[in-house]
């Protein structure tokens, strides 16, 4: 460390640019020095930054661009999880308090009534070809569709191994859009990516299917992409949660009148969508996803309608009780990318015990699930609570002899300190009344 400290002071007299030609071919070492320059590090800032934990710089140098250095965040478990049957320890990789908390409580609350069910379609990943420059588009439409075996033979040319695994293209939808740069034809390559998060494996096949396509048109192929709203590709999580766990039918009530509040003002919704990605982004992080992906994924699935909308649903049951659903895009995979190169994801993979990318999916909408219900009730059940609170405080400093206006004056010091108690009643009462003598 004494090494790069020395060679960046050595480098105190460069100008400071952002222009660094080569920086990438630079070691870890040498990138780090000439930032150490750049930003006037201290010898402690460049050594924290320098300092090796659960994931080495040779391995992060290997995962992306310009690396000099690695940053740890705390790695917690919640607990409690019942997911259809099956007990799970969930690893959670996140910065804010409360959240791994909240979640491990919210679990146990469901665990009465069964736990949390899930569900969740194939693994069915769309990529999107878009076609300019045709004169008629809809014939356009109709041709790709008519070639729809060849492209799907081609597309899954481009990876035996996941055909082998009982994946590949399935489908082939193509749909006319008017945009500000005149009529597009986008196909849809719907592809089963296994256990994969899959956007590799879509943008090859996107890639190779594309000449088929303007052959067949005539027209021009610009993009080749996966599309992040994976709504073919959706997790369903339900709980019901006894209404003793949230203070009776009144605070069911409330939770269910929170999430009303969401579904009808989109300046909630996000919020309230915030609170489930809280979950289930803590889940990916420690399992090595691409959380951008999951993020980018819900938030166009809630605005799916052309409004904004909770991903989430809060309903009473016949019994009183409160019963939440949620369906979202869940993109995730077990095998590629941070899943398999970050020696921390892995051991998360095995500490949460999945086994397929459907099985992580199903548990990242339970948790998902658990962190909503976490933050309604928190948020929903916090003044029921401090009602409840006044109340009692009230019916404590009658029976402590306070008459009149002197029950609401020791029942507000009561509630103040914290401290709703027969004795500090009494202790109030004679306090004020002496005052007022
Ligand atoms: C905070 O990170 C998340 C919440 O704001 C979610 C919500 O409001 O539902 C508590």
């Amino acid at each position: 460390m004494k090494n790069v400290f020395n060679v960046a002071q050595g480098l105190k007299t460069m100008m400071r640019t952002s222009r660094i030609p080569g920086f990438y071919n630079l070691s870890v070492a040498e990138r780090l020095s000439r930032i150490v320059e750049y930003a006037g590090l201290t010898e402690e800032e460049a050594r924290l930054l320098s300092k090796e934990g659960n994931l080495s710089l040779d391995i992060a140098d290997k995962m992306v661009e310009n690396v000099i250095g690695t940053m740890a965040y705390p790695f917690s478990v919640a607990l409690n999880f019942l997911i259809d049957g099956k007990e799970y320890i969930v690893p959670m990789v996140i910065e804010e308090t409360s959240v791994v908390a909240a979640a491990s409580n919210a679990a146990k609350m469901t665990r009465a009534k069964g736990g949390i069910f899930t569900d969740a379609t194939d693994p069915i990943m769309i990529g999107q070809v878009q076609l300019t420059e045709v004169t008629s588009p809809f014939t356009a439409r109709m041709k790709i569709l008519e070639h729809r075996d060849e492209i799907l033979k081609l597309a899954n040319e481009q990876d035996p191994v996941l055909v082998k695994f009982g994946g590949g293209a399935r489908d082939v939808e193509v749909k006319v859009v008017d945009s500000p740069a005149g009529p597009m034809v986008i196909t849809h390559l719907l592809v089963d990516v296994r256990d994969a998060m899959g956007a590799n494996a879509v943008n090859t096949m996107c890639e190779a299917v594309a000449p088929l396509i303007e052959r067949l048109t005539g027209g021009k192929v610009c993009l080749r992409i996966v599309s992040n709203l994976a709504d073919k590709r959706l997790v369903r999580a339900r709980a019901t949660v006894a209404k003793e766990e949230v203070g009776g039918e009144e605070g069911v009530d409330a939770i269910v009148k929170a999430w009303a509040f969401a579904a009808s003002d989109p300046y909630r919704a996000a919020t309230h969508n915030k609170g489930i990605l809280n979950g289930c982004i803590a889940v990916a992080l420690a399992t090595g996803q691409d959380h951008r992906a999951i993020e980018a994924g819900a938030h166009a699935y809630a605005a799916r309608t052309g409004r904004y909308m909770p991903l989430s649903v809060w309903e009473k049951d016949e019994n009183g009780d409160l019963a939440g659903t949620l369906e979202m895009p869940m993109a995730v995979g077990l095998v590629g990318g941070a899943t398999k190169t970050h020696p921390v994801a892995k051991v998360a993979v095995k500490i949460l015990g999945v086994k397929t990318a459907t099985e992580l999916a199903r548990v990242m909408g339970a948790v998902g699930l658990a962190q909503n219900l976490a933050a309604l009730r928190a948020l929903a059940l916090e003044g029921i609570q401090a009602g409840h609170m006044r109340l009692h405080a009230r019916n404590i400093a009658i029976q402590a002899g306070a008459t009149g206006d002197l029950i609401d004056r020791v029942a507000e010091q009561m509630v103040r300190e914290r401290k709703i108690r027969f004795d500090r009643a009494q202790e109030l009462v004679k306090e004020f009344t002496e005052k007022v003598a």
